[in-house]
């Protein structure tokens, strides 16, 4: 994907073959106009060639650095407008069985990324989470991991995003809603594997327990048949299986920084929940 600034139009182009590319113009053509505010405006498309022009956010609006984090007031602000597009997707006429929006994480059958993800773990040794009891959760969670899908599809469904994090949302200089851009990965799925991916990879540990608490309340508001412990549990449910994607598919030479990031963010989110997210599995 390339990106350019021409004036104040941002300029998306891509290989016309990549799926990608074509899932983000399917999203900016047929489904942003029911957020408009809360992603960037739309300007010009043209699918032949694979070319998307939106509003430049440059001039009002700040990326934070993945490694500096988003503090609990960013942390907020981000979740409130997420919980929004969902609101909106609710009242709209968004099909959300529509086979036109494609399953989360990456247009693949969920069987598929389950042994993938199998064959991988088997293989690697966690250097930097030296705790023996987190890796037996993983080793729980395989053994549960479809059941795992199903709870958290049956009680959690709506839009994905699928790349949530400090690079993909705008925050406001001054007064205003943040904007979430890059809607490459987009798909319909359980909304928490986007709030857990935020709080794992984007959420500085200083605020961790903080935001966890704003996830878990703004869910419950929106689904309001949900209570505090059952979304709380449903939130551990889905971390090891974040924690596995972002390793899995986040580990990129070039991406040395990021990756050190997230593992250290995510020790310590195990740390500090290991009875709870332990128990959650084994229910
Ligand atoms: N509409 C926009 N306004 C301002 N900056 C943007 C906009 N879209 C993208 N960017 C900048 O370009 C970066 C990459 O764009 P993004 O859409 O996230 O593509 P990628 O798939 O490469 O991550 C963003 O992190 C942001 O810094
Ligand atoms: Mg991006």
């Amino acid at each position: 994907m390339n990106i350019d600034s021409i004036n104040n139009v941002v300029r998306k182009t891509g290989v016309t073959e990549s799926s990608q590319i074509k899932n983000e113009l399917f999203f900016y053509n047929e489904i942003a106009h029911n957020f408009s505010k809360l992603v960037p405006k739309l300007i010009f498309t043209d699918e032949e060639k694979s070319i998307l022009e939106i509003e430049n956010l440059s001039e009002n609006y700040v990326f934070i650095e993945q490694k500096r984090g988003f503090n609990h007031r960013e942390s907020y602000r981000t979740i409130s407008t997420y919980m929004e597009i969902q609101e909106k997707v609710k009242g709209s006429k968004i099909k959300l069985s529509s086979s036109k929006i494609s399953n989360w994480p990456l247009n693949q059958p969920r069987s598929l990324i389950i042994n993938e993800i199998e064959t991988w773990i088997s293989s690697y040794t966690f250097p930097s989470i030296k705790n023996k009891e987190i890796v037996a959760l993983f080793k729980i969670f395989f053994e549960q991991s479809s059941k795992i899908y199903d709870e958290l599809e049956m009680n959690s469904m709506g839009i994905i995003h699928g790349d949530f994090r400090c690079d993909n949302i705008a925050l406001p200089k001054n007064n205003g809603k943040p904007k979430i851009i890059d809607w490459e990965s987009f798909g319909k799925g359980s909304i928490l594997i986007d709030l857990t991916v935020f709080l794992l990879q984007s959420v500085n540990i200083e605020y961790q327990d903080r935001v966890k608490k704003t996830i878990i309340k703004s869910f419950c508001k929106y689904f309001i048949n949900t209570n505090y412990d059952d979304v709380e549990r449903l939130l551990h449910l889905a971390s090891p299986l974040i924690s596995i994607y972002l390793i899995r598919f986040q580990r990129t030479k070039d991406k040395e920084d990021l990756y050190f990031v997230i593992e250290k963010r995510m020790t310590y989110f195990y740390e500090r929940n290991l009875e709870k997210i332990k128990a959650a599995l084994l229910k």
